[in-house]
Parts: C-alpha cells; sequence; structure tokens
C-alpha cells in the first residue's frame, strides 16, 4: 500500500485502527453488482484482530493486523501515524441513515399524547395536528435556529455511529421555506464532518393556504420548488409522501417527471397508511421507497428485479404505537434489496438512534443483526446512490468508521437504549465528543 497523492505523501493525515476485535468489512462475498440480497445480505465480511488505515478522507486497506504491521509503507511512517487501540471493540462502516427529517423547530407532544388516549396518526392530522402543525415554528424560523436544529441532530447522529445522513426539507410547504429548509441543511453539513444528502420535500402534506386546490399545489412543487432549488443546487433528491391524506399516484408522477428533466433523484414515502401500487412509478429509476408497510405481493416481486432499496422506518411503526410493522422477512426473502433507517422527524419517529433501529429491525422485523447492519450500512449507501463512496470499509472508500464498545458485532442491535458506539470516524475524522 502507498497512500500517496499528487498532494504528496498523506502520513502525516493518516489514522490507522489496530487490534479491532470484529471488524465488519461488509465486503461483498461474491462480487456480484448492485444492492445486497437475500442470503447475501447477512454476509458481514469480518476479519477477527483487524485494522484500518485511512489517509486524508478515504480508506487505504483493511487487513488483519498483522498484515498490516507487517506492511513496508506503515512501518516506515509508523511514527507519523496516529495509531488506534481497538482492542475488545468491534468497527463497522458508519451507518447510512438514509432518511431523516431534520428540519423542525419543536417536538409534537400534544399529538404523542392524543395516541396515548387512542387517536390515530391520521386522525389526529385531520383534526389540525400532523405534519401541518410543524409548519408555522418552521416558516418563522430564523436561519440560525433551524441550522443549530439541523447541527444537533447531526451530531447526536454521529454520537451514536451514523456518518452520512439524507436530510428532507417538508416542513416549510411555501418555495420561500423550503429554499430556507434546505439551506439549514447545507449550512448545517458545512459545519460536520460527516456526509449529508439534501432531498426536498415540498410534497410532504398539501398546506391549509391550499386546501381543496391540491393540484396548484403540485403544479407550485413542479414549476417553482424543483426548478429553484435544482438551479442552487441545493437538493440531491425529490421525496414526495404518497398516500392517503397527502399526494396521489398521480401527483407523484408529475412530481417525479419534473425531478427528472431537472437533474434531481427521486424517492418516495409509500404504502406506509395505505397499498398503493408502485408499478406507474416504477419507470422514473426511483432510487428507494420508503416505509412499505402495505406493499403487495406483486410489487414485492417486480422490486426484487430492481435497484431500488425499499427503506424499513421500523422507529415510526414504534412511536405510532403500530401493531403491524414493515414485512422485512417478506422482502428480503423475495430478493428485495432492504435498508434501515431512523425516519428522525417529529411526528412519527423522534429517533436519531441507528443501533436503536437495528435493535427493532431484530426484535420486530425479524432480521438477524448481520442483515440489520448491512442494511443500515451498504444498501443504505445504495439507496442515495453512493455505494461507491459508502456503506463498506473498502480501500478507495471514504473513511466513515463506527467503533463500537462491544466484543461480538450482535451487540450493537443487542443493547436497547444504550449507547455502546465509543466514536465515529467521518471522512477520516476522529469525532469525539460533541463541540461547545
Ligand atoms: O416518514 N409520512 C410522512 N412523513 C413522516 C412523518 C412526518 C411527521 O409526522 O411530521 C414519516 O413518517
Ligand atoms: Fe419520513
Amino acid at each position: 500500500m502507498n497512500p500517496s497523492t499528487k498532494d504528496g505523501p498523506l502520513a502525516d493525515r493518516a489514522l490507522l485502527l489496530v487490534n479491532i476485535g470484529q471488524l465488519l468489512t461488509l465486503r461483498s462475498p461474491s462480487g456480484k453488482p448492485g444492492p445486497r440480497r437475500g442470503a447475501e445480505l447477512g454476509e458481514l465480511g469480518v476479519i477477527k484482530d483487524g485494522a484500518v488505515l485511512c489517509a486524508g478522507e478515504k480508506i487505504v486497506s483493511a487487513c488483519k493486523t498483522k498484515d498490516a504491521l507487517r506492511d513496508p509503507w506503515i512501518r516506515k511512517n509508523r511514527k507519523k501515524i496516529v495509531e488506534i487501540d481497538c482492542a475488545g471493540q468491534v468497527v463497522l462502516p458508519g451507518f447510512v441513515d438514509s432518511h431523516t427529517h431534520p428540519v423542525f423547530v419543536a417536538p409534537r407532544l400534544v399529538d404523542f399524547e392524543k395516541r396515548i388516549t387512542g387517536a390515530t396518526y391520521e386522525q389526529i392530522a385531520e383534526a389540525g395536528g400532523g405534519i401541518r402543525s410543524s409548519l408555522e415554528g418552521v416558516r418563522k424560523a430564523g436561519m440560525k435556529l433551524l441550522v443549530d436544529h439541523v447541527l444537533n441532530a447531526l451530531q447526536e447522529m454521529a454520537e451514536q455511529g451514523t456518518t452520512t445522513v439524507e436530510a428532507k426539507s417538508g416542513y416549510g410547504l411555501t418555495v420561500e421555506a423550503e429554499i430556507k429548509s434546505l439551506t439549514a441543511i447545507q449550512k448545517a453539513a458545512a459545519n460536520w464532518p460527516g456526509t449529508v444528502v439534501p432531498t426536498l420535500l415540498g410534497a410532504h402534506v398539501v398546506p391549509r393556504e391550499f386546501q381543496g386546490r391540491p393540484q396548484e399545489y403540485v403544479e407550485l412543487v413542479c414549476k417553482q420548488m424543483i426548478p429553484r432549488v435544482a438551479k442552487r443546487k441545493l437538493a440531491q433528491f425529490v421525496d414526495v409522501f404518497t398516500d392517503r391524506g397527502a399526494f396521489t399516484a398521480n401527483d407523484t408522477e408529475k412530481i417525479f417527471e419534473a425531478a427528472k428533466n431537472h437533474g434531481l433523484g427521486v424517492r418516495a414515502h409509500i404504502c406506509q397508511l395505505t397499498e398503493t401500487a408502485l408499478q406507474p412509478l416504477l419507470c422514473f429509476s426511483v432510487a428507494s421507497f420508503d416505509h412499505m408497510d402495505y406493499v403487495s405481493e406483486a410489487d414485492i416481486k417486480r422490486l426484487a428485479r430492481l435497484e431500488t432499496v425499499a427503506t424499513l422506518v421500523p422507529g415510526a411503526n414504534y412511536f405510532l404505537g403500530l401493531e403491524k410493522f414493515p414485512p422485512a422477512r417478506k422482502l428480503i426473502d423475495a430478493g428485495v434489496a432492504v435498508a434501515l433507517a431512523t425516519d428522525y422527524n417529529p411526528g412519527s419517529s423522534p429517533t436519531a438512534s441507528m443501533p436503536f433501529v437495528l435493535s427493532l429491525a431484530c426484535t420486530h422485523l425479524k432480521m438477524s443483526p448481520s442483515e440489520a447492519i448491512a442494511a443500515a450500512t451498504i444498501n443504505g449507501a445504495w439507496s442515495l446512490r453512493l455505494q461507491e463512496r459508502k456503506g463498506s470499509i473498502e480501500p478507495g472508500k471514504d473513511a466513515d468508521l463506527a467503533v463500537f464498545d462491544v466484543a461480538d458485532y450482535r451487540e450493537t442491535a443487542y443493547w436497547v437504549a444504550s449507547n455502546r458506539c465509543a466514536f465515529a470516524i467521518l471522512s477520516g475524522t476522529v469525532a469525539t465528543s460533541r463541540p461547545d
């Protein structure tokens, strides 16, 4: 190995993790192209007594510690390299949290209490709560407040091993407030060493001022929000909440078409409350369909042939107190690429914790710990189309690692509501504690 670039040797910026009890590389065992599916989802590429060399922002090598220490370049530069002893720890790729809504200003405690007394998510929304009740706060908020909220969320995520975050707007729902939300994401991302993928969710719900005129709002999203956001390069994806009480499949097609015309990728919240046929949307190369609680058998078969990922967010089912959870086993066993994400948001899933999501995936979705880890790393990367850079510990990929204070990787999903993440490395930067 010789981690030198045109900028010269990188030993001064190199980091070597050694004596790692279990190093989960997530290398594909078969080298098959595409996201992990079926039995391969559970293959973690574990190296016992492993070592990872990072230089600058990239991974240079992942191997046994004894092989790393024999390497001529490492031997020559050992004094300059920062070495971290990870004995008794597990190292995995940093989690890719591929579905979050961090731009809001207040928790929704009234909704929380109403649900405890029996109201459903939809009943609360119809009675004036839900997504619409988060709009006023965001519309009124100054930039600094929004940036602080997003940055706090990103830091809380990193403390639990997350190094890449997809971040949606969606609580502004005017052209200005959506642009303000995406600008807040951009500013927070500039102050965080991890990677943020911004998504425009202008089609979250129809805001009150467009009540009874949903087509006019869809037109605003297509003709104003998407073009202006694309022009300012404020988002990589466009998302739509396609469900009862939000947008129809037909609206979604129009919005996807506009996104495509402006060079943006597409994803959707879908089949969360009711079944929606996915087929009319499949021609848009959808990066991810998220929630998927009510997906049909026929669509499961169709998805198994595509690179479209099914992103499951069981934190929402848990927090809404639902009995039904997404059909992870059916999806995985049929060969669909499944990812896991927090869905961090004030209404349905106020958690920044990927380890908690892993735990739910095991206890409620009946995924194995190894399947859950792959779904939260390499398949999350696929859902953001970042598979070349993220999601596994392989030479040339970004130096994004999560170090856990556990002896066995299954413990990352086992300890409930307990943060065993010792620290994360984000683009080669070791994040120890929160900055003041
Ligand atoms: O993913 N379903 C739509 N959006 C969010 C909920 C947002 C909210 O309730 O504020 C979700 O569950
Ligand atoms: Fe969501």
